[in-house]
């Protein structure tokens, strides 16, 4: 019998107190994992990519390069990746599924936008609702043809061919848009500009040159000439900073707490939340920094300290757009509370993340004043949290933020499709149990 296939959504359950200590493994980098695996596909030769994420996303991404004809072996520690060169893609033989990941949506979107055969982009729900006029836009500028649904939603129906280059300055503070600029223009006759004034993540650009590429970079403006030949490379991903904040979040939370991250990337257009948290209080160290295959690496070192509270506005949204559920779920436990602003972007994330945080957040009891483009949580002085059931929307980063909240809440907390957080961070709760445990022992026999 053909039945609907009912899918059980996993609930956790947060018990709030104890203390955090160890040392903690981070999944791969989300942002260079996605970049690695495609400039790794268009290369010639077979990469290896050591530490790639175990994030859902990274595995869409996979996937989708699979249909398109690309030989991916995950099997081992290390991925390998056959690479097809810039000319061997293969029209896929059905719609391709990034399924919840915003990154291998619009990133192959660029790729697809300069290949010789149609084909469609679709994704979950969640992506079918998000804005897509943004890399549609630029790229039909470039030559290809492109048809969404419902003003430029997915699915995505992208008709490749011959593109031409051109100079596009971001209307949005986009790392993802400029990815899909600068992957079309491998394909374009000429050299592809694109300009921001403000500074998003620019793992895309490194890449590119670890796998060859031409690029000039200077000062908000990146180059890329066409038809280059990249080769492959061996590659090691760096833990991911996003995915550590949530357990530097929770060992603030938690009293005495102590946590080493080995092997976090430290790109500076990553850092601004470790600034940021520095800037109200937190101890938090960064040694053994290094560079590795184009991006920086280092070890962060944090303990509980008390956090002051703070704003975060302009610029910095961009530089901390993934981090900011995070901090927002902070706020109760800072002493004069976490406002940020000018972040309208994130409406349009896995969810709409400003209304997800505030309906957790108030949940718990925490006072939470939402606006249009962001919203304030107070400090300490408006009371403790308390347990509560909440819904994180299908969101990885709300569900991990919601869960770090309650940890110092009073009682138990229930997050509902808890499971969500393996989109970016499938070891979260393992993580948060394991490094909890010794305290609980201790607890125990003492
Ligand atoms: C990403 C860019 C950001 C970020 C996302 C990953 C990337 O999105 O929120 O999680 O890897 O380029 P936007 O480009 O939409 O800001």
């Amino acid at each position: 019998m053909i039945g609907l296939k009912i899918v059980p959504m996993a609930k956790k359950v947060i018990s709030p107190g104890g203390t955090l200590s160890g040392v903690a493994e981070l999944p791969g980098d989300k942002s260079i994992s996605h970049r690695c695996a495609i400039l790794a596909a268009l290369a010639e030769g077979t990469s290896e990519i050591r530490n790639y994420a175990s994030a859902a996303d990274c595995r869409s991404t996979l996937e989708c390069l699979k249909q398109l004809g690309v030989a991916v072996d995950a099997s081992a520690e290390r991925i390998r990746i056959g690479g097809v060169g810039l000319d061997g893609l293969k029209a896929p033989r059905r719609a391709l599924d990034a399924e919840n990941s915003g990154t291998t949506i619009r990133m192959l979107a660029g790729v697809l936008a300069g290949q010789p055969f149609t084909s469609t982009l679709t994704g979950d729900a969640s992506l079918r609702k998000r804005p897509m006029a943004r890399i549609a836009t630029p790229l039909r500028q470039m030559g290809a043809l492109i048809t969404g649904v419902d003003g430029d939603r997915a699915p995505l129906e992208i008709r490749g061919g011959r593109l031409h280059a051109i100079d596009y300055a971001l209307p949005v503070a986009s790392a993802q848009v400029k990815s899909a600029v600068l992957l079309a223009g491998l394909f374009a006759e000429g050299v592809t500009t694109v300009r921001e004034s403000v500074r998003t993540r620019d793992h895309t650009e490194l890449a590119l040159r670890e796998f060859g590429a031409s690029l000039e970079v200077e000062r908000g403006t990146a180059r890329i000439h066409p038809r280059p030949k990249l080769q492959a490379r061996q590659i090691a991903v760096p833990g991911d900073l996003s995915a550590a904040v949530f357990l530097i979040g929770a060992a603030l939370v938690l009293p005495a707490s102590e946590l080493l991250l080995h092997d976090v990337g430290l790109n500076p257009t990553r850092t601004r939340v470790l600034d940021f948290l520095i800037g109200m209080g937190a101890a938090i160290n960064v040694a053994s920094l290094q560079s590795r295959d184009g991006e920086l690496v280092g070890d962060i070192a944090v303990r509980h300290s008390p956090l002051e509270g703070g704003a975060i506005s302009g610029a910095h949204v961009a530089e901390m757009i993934d981090e900011l559920p995070m901090i927002a779920a902070l706020g109760p436990y800072t002493e004069k509370g976490i406002e940020i602003r000018d972040a309208k972007e994130l409406r349009v994330k896995e969810s709409d993340r400003i209304a997800a945080l505030a309906e957790g957040l108030r949940r718990m009891g925490a006072s939470v004043e939402e606006f249009p483009d962001g919203l304030r949580v107070a400090g300490r002085a408006a009371g403790k949290l308390r347990g509560a059931k909440v819904d994180p929307q299908g969101d990885h980063r709300i569900a991990m933020a919601l869960a770090v909240a309650a940890l110092g809440a009073e009682g138990d907390s229930t997050i509902l499709d808890a499971d969500c957080a393996a989109v970016s961070f499938p070891e979260f709760f393992a993580t948060l149990a394991r490094l909890r445990e010794p305290r609980r022992r201790l607890r125990r026999n003492t």
